[in-house]
């Protein structure tokens, strides 16, 4: 099969979702129909449970399983579906972004009594920054939860997306019949009591149909009609550009635990999701039908076993067909490398595979070689645009607490930045080592990984911030002017490059007013 043929095959995906919602449900579902696991349970055991919040070890622990579901790779229909994960687990939000910089298109999953909650919202921000198509999936419909209305204003102002439902529910919780797909123009038919399959389909064009009114009474079918008049007259019609450019997004209504509504979902997704994108590079946009391979790392694991240092990255390929054992050019190193094993995540095993197209993940074994962002290419100098860092929202100042250990301290960090696990910056006029995350257990993981895999050990001190801000400024006076008086809140970050600490977001405003000419920004790339 051809390089373009290959490629068209692939939809690589992530799924988000506010912790709870039933994102690892919806997950095992989908594998379940792609044949990639046989039992449910698969998934979820692998899952980082929500009562280990507080405890890092048991993190640490998960952390080794979840490399087996980092990618989940299964065939459907004639298709290659590439699921990355994206952890949902409060702590792992920095992970999470950058998973996104890796999928062509998102599934959002909102659970219907909770609507759109926080973690979701700073994650479909980061796809629309992207303009990456997202579905939305709300689910838990066997439960009471909110108006179906209500949700899709939610979803509009608090995601600000603009949508379309493409399957509108007949009542819910206890009175939940199914729900009327207005894309395959079918009736849904929601069998609960523990079934594995909880639907049965009646495939029912004209929506006046008296067999709707059989199957769920008079008052729900009337009612039903009333509120597709109500979407008819409010919401677009779907058309898969506008859905492609990210500009409206479908909505889709279900129950992943009763395994209801998630086949319809996979169908339509399959059909209208979008094959690998043309990405952006700092140079020129890489096509993914390029004869080239090129491609990013998005994501590095370290191996918990200390006796075996070795680290996963996570390469995605966007151009070109990946070979084992060939030649590729790092473009940060400016060397080459080849790779005698790199693996691929079918059916949630690891294996070697001798080739990977667009679209595909593979996992290189790394000795320290990679960083987030780098780049493999053929010899082109390449930078894959889209890999930003975001300010992080705690802080600390990190100590060496043993001198003599000064080496590991300086390698341990260095590798843990590497990894994406924390941001550090140094303090223009102390030089002190700051380092930021965005859940504050991030901290116990670091200390703890400093200790059993450098041998370092590592303390804490206070300190109160409110944001980082990457600082851009083309007069080089004015910037030269604002460095020399705002030394003292001054930070580099791991590229060298500028960053405000603000203690507030009061400074932040006075700073921006007081110096004009300077922009701030809350994320490296802009
Ligand atoms: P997450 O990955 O987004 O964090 O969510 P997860 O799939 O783990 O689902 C969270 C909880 O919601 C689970 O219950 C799951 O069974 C339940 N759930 C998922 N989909 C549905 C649904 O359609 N309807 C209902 N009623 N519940 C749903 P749990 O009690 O936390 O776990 P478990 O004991 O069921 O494993």
């Amino acid at each position: 099969m051809s390089q373009l043929e290959e490629l068209q095959k692939r939809r690589t995906f992530g799924i988000v979702s506010h912790p709870d919602a039933g994102k690892t449900t919806l997950t095992e579902k989908l594998l379940l129909f792609g044949g990639a696991i046989q039992t449910a349970g698969a998934v979820k055991s692998n899952k980082i449970k929500k009562h280990a919040t507080s405890d890092f070890m048991e993190i640490e622990r998960q952390r080794g399983i979840s490399v087996a579901t980092s990618v989940m790779a299964f065939p459907y229909r004639d298709l290659q579906i590439n699921i990355l994960d994206t952890p949902g687990h409060k702590d792992f939000a920095e992970d999470t972004f950058r998973t996104l910089t890796a999928v062509d298109s998102v599934i959002v999953v909102i659970d219907v009594a909770k609507g759109v909650e926080e973690q979701t919202e700073k994650l479909v921000e980061v796809c629309r920054m992207r303009h990456t198509p997202v579905i939305v999936f709300i689910n838990k419909l066997d439960r009471e939860g909110k108006d179906a209305f209500d949700l899709l204003d939610e979803v509009e102002t608090k995601l600000n997306l603009r949508v379309t439902p493409l399957s509108w529910p007949i009542g819910m919780g206890q009175s939940f019949q199914g729900v009327y797909s207005l894309y395959e123009k079918k009736f849904i038919h929601f069998r609960p009591h523990g079934k594995q399959d909880s639907e049965e389909t009646v495939a029912i064009d004209r929506v006046e149909d008296q067999r709707l009114t059989d199957i769920v009474g008079q008052r729900p079918h009337k009612q039903f009609l009333e509120e597709l008049h109500t979407i008819q007259g409010v919401y677009p019609d779907f058309n898969r550009t506008d859905y492609l450019s990210g500009k409206i997004c479908p909505v889709f209504y279900g129950s992943a635990v009763n395994n209801f509504g998630v086949r319809e979902l996979l169908d339509c997704f399959v059909e209208i999701a979008p094959t690998p994108l043309a990405r952006e590079t700092e140079e020129r946009m890489v096509e993914p039908d390029e004869p080239k391979m090129s491609g990013f790392v998005f994501k590095i694991h370290a191996n918990m076993d200390p006796k075996h240092r070795d680290r996963i990255a996570f390469f995605r390929i966007c151009s070109g067909v990946f070979e084992r054992n060939k030649n590729y050019y790092h473009v940060r190193l400016q060397r080459n490398l080849k790779f005698s094993n790199p693996t691929s995540f079918m059916a949630a095993r690891k294996e070697v595979v001798d080739e990977a197209y667009p679209g595909d993940v593979v996992g290189l074994f790394d000795s320290g070689n990679f960083k987030i962002g780098d780049t493999l290419s053929e010899g082109e100098s390449l930078h894959f645009k889209g890999i930003p860092r975001f300010s992080p929202e705690i802080f600390r100042f990190v100590n060496n607490t043993d001198p003599s250990k000064f080496k590991q301290f300086a390698k341990g960090l260095d590798q843990l930045m590497d990894e994406g696990v924390a941001q550090m910056f140094v303090k223009l006029d102390s030089q002190r080592k700051i380092i930021g995350v965005v859940g504050a257990l991030q901290f116990d993981v670091i200390q703890y990984r400093m200790e059993h895999e450098y041998g370092a050990a590592c303390s804490y001190d206070p300190i109160q911030l409110h944001k980082a801000c990457w600082v851009v400024c083309e007069d080089l006076k004015k910037l030269d002017e604002f460095i020399n008086r705002r030394k003292k809140d001054l930070a580099r970050d791991k590229d060298g490059k500028l960053v405000f600490l603000a203690e507030s977001a009061w400074t932040l405003k006075l700073v921006q007013e007081n110096f004009p000419e300077i922009q701030f920004f809350t994320s490296s790339e802009h």
